[in-house]
């Protein structure tokens, strides 16, 4: 009930109104899997999700705005795509983007300076970490259209808009991809992207973040606390 999803609306609490997000068609549904890869494929969700079976993750969630959550996503790791499609060893980073359906999606037209569509990028080696998760539900069930229906990306260590919802195209490139957010403001949003306590945002510190619905504020832990993934960044 508490949804960033501007394609719709930037209106965290109306984008699940059936008014806003009622047009959206997430079944069926293609994801296409291409760029530098030896076996490019377009799947639908559904059949992902039979190939490879679901598993459930509890995951800190922390947006750039300083809220966070505890969410229990379903899904799958990312890998498993990624080995599905054999990318080439020219392939340096995964590109994704969002659907752009103006005629379903009330808030493109209301924001015409965005560079549509929603575009996310992770370097090759983030990609493949073990945490970093496709979604396909939340809460035991699928995902409603308001989280990412019916796929969207996971990636527990990076703010929250690193998380691309709603996915068409997943790419391999040789080049580092340019973001929304980082086209429109690369102080704010840089590429990399991770929680880090220590590197306040031109307009927030990023020390605190509130949880969201309990009034606590509780300390920013680097990596959102996934320690794990420091490794990537020597
Ligand atoms: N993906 C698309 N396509 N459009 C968006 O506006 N917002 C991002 C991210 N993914 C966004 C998106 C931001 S800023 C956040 S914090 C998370 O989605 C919010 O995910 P949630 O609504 O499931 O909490």
């Amino acid at each position: 009930g508490y949804n960033n999803f501007y394609e719709f609306t930037t209106d965290k609490e109306l984008v699940r109104h059936p008014l806003i997000i009622g047009k959206f068609v997430t079944d069926p549904w293609q994801v296409e899997v291409t760029g530098l890869c030896e076996k490019p494929f377009k799947i639908d969700p559904q059949q992902l999700i039979a190939d490879i079976g679901l598993e459930e993750r509890v995951y800190r969630f922390r947006c750039v705005e300083r809220w966070s959550m505890i969410v229990p996503w379903s899904g799958f790791t990312l890998r498993k795509i990624i080995e599905k499609a054999v990318p080439k060893r020219t392939a340096k980073y995964v590109k994704f983007v969002t659907a752009m359906i103006p005629k379903q999606m009330p808030g493109i037209a209301r924001l015409p300076a965005y560079p549509w569509p929603y575009t996310e990028g992770l370097t090759m080696a983030e990609a493949l970490h073990d945490l970093t998760f496709v979604a396909t539900g939340i809460y035991g069930k699928p995902l409603p259209k308001q989280n990412g229906a019916p796929i969207r990306l996971v990636v527990p260590w990076k703010y929250g808009y690193k998380s691309i919802k709603s996915i068409v195209k997943i790419e391999f490139t040789a080049k580092q991809p340019k973001t929304l957010w980082e086209t429109l403001s690369p102080e704010e949003y840089p590429f990399e992207s991770n929680v880090d306590p220590g590197v306040p945002h031109p307009r927030w510190p990023q020390n605190i973040e509130r949880l969201i619905g309990t009034g606590i504020q509780i300390r920013t832990q680097k990596y959102n606390g996934y320690a794990q993934v420091a490794p990537l960044y020597k």
